[in-house]
């Protein structure tokens, strides 16, 4: 077990599973995207019984924590980001007993399960919404959305020029019961996404009650989608040209409908809830907001446990810019007391080895598919660079098996509606949603029975947990040493900051209490005195145990010192 190091911690653990007090501090959490996981029926599509029998991978591979993406009842106009029920389960992902049984399988491994929260808007088919539209203008149903009379003479125009995130306008017209056209609704996502009013106080209750239930379910924690979003400013201001370049550019800082000041009461009130629990139960912020100092905000010691570390993932492999963003991250989070955390991959970008095989600035999300060798070699030491770190990392499937992103799927089987709103030209997130492959052979590589909602790759087989099991040069053993490591390893995850040493152009040394790590990011070799006893390499030391070291390109090392 690592040492705790930091601010004083909330909520009892004394009958939880896993680590003790403030497990989260430092927790290898494990996202699992259920479409794509699994497949226990052999209908082609990931689900909660698939997630269930596969949990001892999870366990085996040594991580802390399990994060679900939804499952619950969805039309799926968002690969279930789009919720019409927040109690109920999709049938296609299975039943509330299979996710009974899933929690009960997960606590008896030590796997804390963390369930994805969706409370910026629902799907159009929520039972609010949908009598909302029915019952016409006047309904007290449309206070619990953003419903808002068109501009122009005939209320033609969107109320407010705010655009999606999605691409098009954020409002879309309705039709009155009668036929006429009616009010509009606003949608930072999809159409078939609108925003709930967090304003009404019914919105508020509904979710503390939706967080309730899960509680009593037995989750450990909550992922919280778009944390940053649901609060928007009085009277819905345009935000002008000069804003709307700013959204472009990918800064989401000053928008009226984004980290606005009055999220954070919304969050202090959850926390409460969280306290009442037993087991210390958690939440993490999806966040994407300008600086770190803003993240900082969701963390703050009444607030939300954890924020995803966006800064990090966007940063290009490239040694002055990592060791400034691990910096900023940890100094943003001290004055909190809130652990930093770290995230390379998710289901919304491009895999990390996809992103490190092109040249810097490539973006989060990409086509391009680059050097696969030289993404996975870099992928393999950005993750052991991630794991050295203080605080709690967030593994996305398969990253731990090497997988690239699928790059050239065909537009007839891609489901991301954010490529359809953007005509292709965006909005490549199915590239990193394939099923995971198991098997080497099987029509699915032992995702299912059957086929898989999207083709993988033929390559596959051989990138297979099957595969790469007992490979020591495998990415897949990597991960496995790397976890055991950090948990055998007092000094990993552990604390509030890193001690820099220095290092050549290109290289970081960082030294922890009684560890060390060297990560080459540059294209060649590089030797440097020996700093201890070798523990984990991601790429082969030509050699070890005397004086001086060659590093091999684009690599990490770690050290006992
Ligand atoms: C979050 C999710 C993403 C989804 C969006 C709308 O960013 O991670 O997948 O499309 O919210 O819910």
């Amino acid at each position: 077990m690592t040492q705790h190091l930091t601010a004083p911690l909330t909520g009892t653990s004394d009958d939880a599973p896993g680590h003790g007090r403030g497990w989260w501090r430092d927790a290898v959490i494990y996202q699992v995207y259920p479409r794509s996981f699994a497949d226990g029926n052999g209908d082609g599509m990931g689900d909660l019984d698939g997630v269930r029998r596969r949990l001892p991978h999870l366990a085996g591979l040594g991580v802390d924590a399990v994060w679900l993406s939804p499952f619950y009842a969805s039309p799926q106009a968002d690969a279930g980001y789009d919720v019409a029920d927040y109690r109920a389960i999709d049938p296609m992902f299975g039943t509330l007993l299979d996710a009974d049984a899933l929690i009960r399988d997960a606590h008896e491994l030590n796997l804390r399960i963390i369930v994805d929260l969706v409370p910026n808007h629902s799907s159009a088919e929520h039972e609010w919404f949908r009598r909302a539209l029915r019952e016409g203008p006047g309904s007290a149903l449309r206070e619990r959305y953003h419903f808002r009379p068109g501009k122009g003479a005939d209320g033609e125009l969107p109320p407010n020029d705010w655009e999606s995130i999605f691409g098009g306008p954020a409002w879309t017209r309705t039709t009155d019961p009668d036929g006429a056209p009616g009010d509009w609704y606003l949608h930072l996502f999809a159409p078939e996404q609108p925003d709930f009013n967090w304003d009404h106080p019914a919105v508020a209750d509904e979710f503390r009650s939706i967080l309730r239930f899960w509680l009593d379910m037995g989750v450990d924690g909550f992922r919280v989608d778009v944390a940053h979003g649901l609060v928007k400013a009085a009277g819905l201001p345009d935000i002008g040209d000069a804003g709307q370049l700013r959204l472009l550019g990918a800064n989401d800082g000053g928008m009226p409908f984004f980290d606005q000041d009055g999220v954070h009461e919304i969050y202090r009130q959850w926390r409460s809830i969280l306290d009442e629990y037993p087991g210390e139960r958690i939440a993490v912020a999806e966040a994407w907001t300008p600086t770190v100092e803003r993240t900082a905000n969701y963390v703050r010691s009444d607030e939300l446990h954890q924020a995803f570390n966006f800064q990090y993932l966007g940063t290009s492999w490239d040694a002055a810019e990592l060791r400034e963003v691990i910096d900023a991250s940890l100094a943003a989070m001290r004055p909190v007391g809130a652990p930093a955390t770290w995230v390379l991959s998710n289901h919304d970008v491009t895999r990390h080895a996809t992103r490190f095989a092109s040249p810097p600035g490539i973006g989060t999300q990409t086509r391009e598919p680059g050097d696969r060798a030289l993404g996975l070699r870099r992928a393999r030491a950005a993750t052991l660079l991630m794991l050295a770190l203080p605080g709690s990392a967030y593994l996305y499937q398969g990253e731990e098996l090497g997988l690239p992103d699928v790059t050239d799927l065909p537009d007839e089987v891609r489901q991301d509606p954010s490529y359809f709103r953007a005509d292709g030209q965006d909005g490549f997130r199915d590239g990193c949603r394939v099923p995971i492959p198991w098997t080497r052979e099987g029509s699915s590589y032992g995702f299912g029975t059957g086929s898989s909602w999207l083709p993988q790759p033929d390559e596959w087989g051989a990138l297979s947990v099957e595969a790469q099991t007992g490979d020591p040069g495998s990415t897949l053993e990597l991960y496995r040493s790397a976890l055991a490591t950090r948990r055998r390893h007092p000094g990993l995850g552990a604390g509030p900051a890193v001690e820099w040493r220095d290092a050549p152009e290109g290289v970081l040394h960082l030294v922890r209490p009684g560890f060390a790590c060297t990560v080459n990011t540059t294209d060649t070799a590089v030797r440097i005195d020996t700093p201890g006893r070798l523990l984990l390499a991601s790429g082969a030391l030509p050699e070890s145990g005397g004086p001086v070291t060659e590093l091999p390109a684009d690599s990490t090392v770690w050290w006992a010192v």
